[in-house]
């Protein structure tokens, strides 16, 4: 809708393209946040909602996706607004025709009130909300670039563990240079004074030097770290993540590093903390061990996978509703 990606929340959200945690403010993610319980609230007791009543949501997937289209289609219900779901175009929609992205862009955008987008581009995103002059964008990932609502989520998930997101130490592993719910979330934790990141990958999937450089300017710690022993003890929270192998040219290469860093039970007490929480955006694929999942530390099939229903719930609330 609006076509710059300085597109600042400062406080308003009404209308707004959700592109980037870049949009954020600590101010903007607290008034997020101050919604998500009633949000719960909505969705625990099945209490009526009228919200987004009248609202039509188009969810727009050209990659897969499980959570993140269940969930926004949920949210978008639970509040009382419509969903139109397009998953996968370019096989079941005018893309296999040769359909351009700008035209269905905006077909989709005469249908409804706001446009959900999956896209493999990094680009897809800013350029859908260039040509979207009606209707917010909202990013539910864009290749490699950002996943912003699994941010928020995975924000929301550590404030109501630890009752704040400043003063964190936190390990975050897997893929850093193609993992985007990890570029979002880095991006989100600098917002807060005092965080400290390790980043444990294979050296191949290390961040971007460029992406090191822009995250580290901001003040955020970042230590890259390679192997389990040099995990600190003090980390209140561990994010793992998968090896994302579609975005690799050769499946060798992928070969070579998938499953460098298994959680078993066995190296969850030998290198994390009694209280640390471990997170992943999912789906996991041999990762994390199933062993490891009644360990009431494991959180990622728990709250972290609710909190993104009422998250997207708060985010859309604000985004498309009446107040
Ligand atoms: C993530 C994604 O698609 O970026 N999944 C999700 O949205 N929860 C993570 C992933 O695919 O590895």
């Amino acid at each position: 809708m609006d076509n710059s990606l300085s597109n600042k929340i400062n406080g308003n959200f009404k209308g707004k393209d959700i592109i980037s945690l870049d949009q954020f403010s600590q101010k903007d993610i607290k008034i997020l946040f101050s919604l998500v319980p009633k949000m719960r609230e909505i969705a625990f007791k099945a209490m009526p909602s009228k919200i987004l009543a009248g609202k039509i949501v188009v969810l727009l997937f050209y990659e897969p996706s499980s959570r993140t289209f269940g969930s926004f289609s949920t949210a978008v219900k639970q509040i009382g607004g419509q969903t139109v779901e397009i998953l996968n175009p370019q096989q079941f929609s005018s893309v296999v025709k040769g359909e351009t992205f700008e035209d269905t862009i905006r077909v989709f955008e005469a249908y409804s009130d706001a446009i959900v987008l999956r896209h493999p581009t990094v680009g897809a995103a800013s350029k859908a909300a260039e040509i979207a002059r009606l209707v917010p964008i909202v990013n539910a990932g864009n290749g490699i670039g950002e996943h912003p609502t699994q941010a928020l989520l995975d924000l929301y998930t550590i404030y109501e563990k630890f009752e704040r997101l400043d003063n964190l130490n936190l390990l975050i592993a897997g893929d850093m240079l193609n993992g985007r719910t990890v570029h979002s979330l880095i991006r989100g934790l600098s917002l807060y004074p005092k965080n400290t990141v390790y980043l444990l990958s294979p050296d191949e999937l290390r961040l971007s030097r460029k992406e090191y450089s822009d995250f580290t300017n901001r003040g955020i710690k970042i230590i890259e770290i390679q192997n389990e022993q040099d995990i600190p003890k003090n980390t209140e929270v561990w994010y793992w993540t998968r090896i994302q192998k579609e975005r690799f040219e050769n499946i060798k290469d992928y070969e070579k590093v998938k499953n460098k860093f298994v959680v078993s039970q066995k190296f969850l007490d030998t290198y994390a903390g009694k209280h640390t929480i471990l997170m992943h955006p999912l789906p996991r694929v041999g990762e994390i061990l199933p062993e490891v999942d009644n360990d009431p530390r494991a959180i990622y099939l728990k709250t972290q996978i609710r909190n993104g229903t009422y998250v997207r719930m708060a985010l859309l609330a604000l985004v498309l509703g009446k107040s």
